[in-house]
């Protein structure tokens, strides 16, 4: 069979809210995630020999089969009762650790993609269980586009999709463990209880990009992590709509409103010897078209 090559789209998060802490351990989120344009790449041939084999460009990744790729499609695999193989090769461009859902968008592309090269039939229920064990990110990576994610952040509601074509992400080329993150957090929040105890979130996309964006694991990632501050500090001196932390970092994104204002602001970050990515929101429609695609070869 031919090999087919899917983008696996990063994120960032528009809002992030933690509500509470949840008994499992994890924290009740009320979020808004975002497809953006950089993506890691899959090159993807289906077998017929049940075997899963990856490859990745990253040396720091393990191909060992504890990769989210080969896990997910495994555990597809398995739930869908197919016999099929695949030989995948992942290109990694998107950063670890950086609150962009790398690992995670790579699992949810492979378990679209193979769901349909393998023409494994698994509902989106099936899919949704399979993703919400690989990681809480993981099940917005099913829909993509503008979406609110609650619970752990993997109950997901597609929303109407944010236009937003000129975006920066930047990023000081450190690693922030998320667990660690939280672990702060909580040490803060004073409910055990998975009880809301943070206004919940109000972001209406069909209004457009709300002017106050939220994160509420900043001030504790800044704390821990200085680097993280200091972009976020310098990236708002020039002149976006809005800048925030995405997820627990420790990438920072920003929003302008013109090419030539983000183009300014891009010359400007790269000085300071950061990582810096143009990008672009994509559409919930986008995002499925190519899953879709293969499902229908023309
Ligand atoms: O689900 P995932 O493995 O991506 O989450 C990484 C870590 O982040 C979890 O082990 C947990 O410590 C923390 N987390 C959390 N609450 C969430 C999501 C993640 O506490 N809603």
């Amino acid at each position: 069979m031919s090999t087919v090559v899917i983008p696996a789209y990063a994120k960032i998060n528009w809002v992030l809210r933690v509500v509470g802490r949840r008994p499992d351990g994890y924290h009740e989120l009320d979020t808004v995630f975002q497809t953006v344009s950089l993506c890691d790449v899959l090159s993807i041939t289906p077998t017929d020999d049940g075997e899963i084999r990856l490859t990745c460009d990253h040396p720091g990744l393990a191909a060992d089969g504890t990769n989210l790729v080969e896990r997910a499609a495994h555990d597809l695999r398995a739930a869908a009762g197919v016999s099929s193989g695949a030989i995948i090769h992942l290109e990694k461009k998107i950063p670890m650790g950086a609150g962009l859902g790398g690992g995670s968008g790579d699992a949810g592309a492979t378990l679209l993609a193979l769901n349909a090269l393998w023409r494994a039939g698994a509902s989106p229920e099936t899919l949704w269980t399979i993703a919400a064990r690989l990681g809480a990110d993981v099940p917005f990576f099913l829909s993509g586009g503008t979406a609110r994610g609650t619970g752990r952040g993997d109950v997901i509601e597609p929303m109407p999709d944010v236009h937003a074509p000129h975006l920066l992400l930047v990023n000081p080329g450190i690693e922030v463990p998320t667990a660690r993150v939280f672990r702060h957090l909580s040490a803060g929040l004073t409910s055990e209880k998975p009880e809301r105890i943070l206004p919940a979130c109000s972001f209406s996309p069909g209004d457009g990009l709300p002017a106050s964006l939220t994160n509420d694991l900043e001030e504790t990632v800044f704390a821990l992590f200085p680097p993280v501050e200091a972009v976020w500090r310098k990236t708002r001196a020039l002149g976006a709509r809005a800048v925030r932390m995405s997820g627990s970092g420790a990438t920072i994104f920003a929003v302008f409103d013109s090419e030539s204002a983000r183009a300014r602001a891009q010359a400007d970050l790269a000085t300071h010897g950061w990582s810096v990515w143009a990008c672009r929101a994509v559409s919930r429609k986008e995002y499925l078209a190519g899953f879709e695609a293969l499902s229908n070869p023309t």
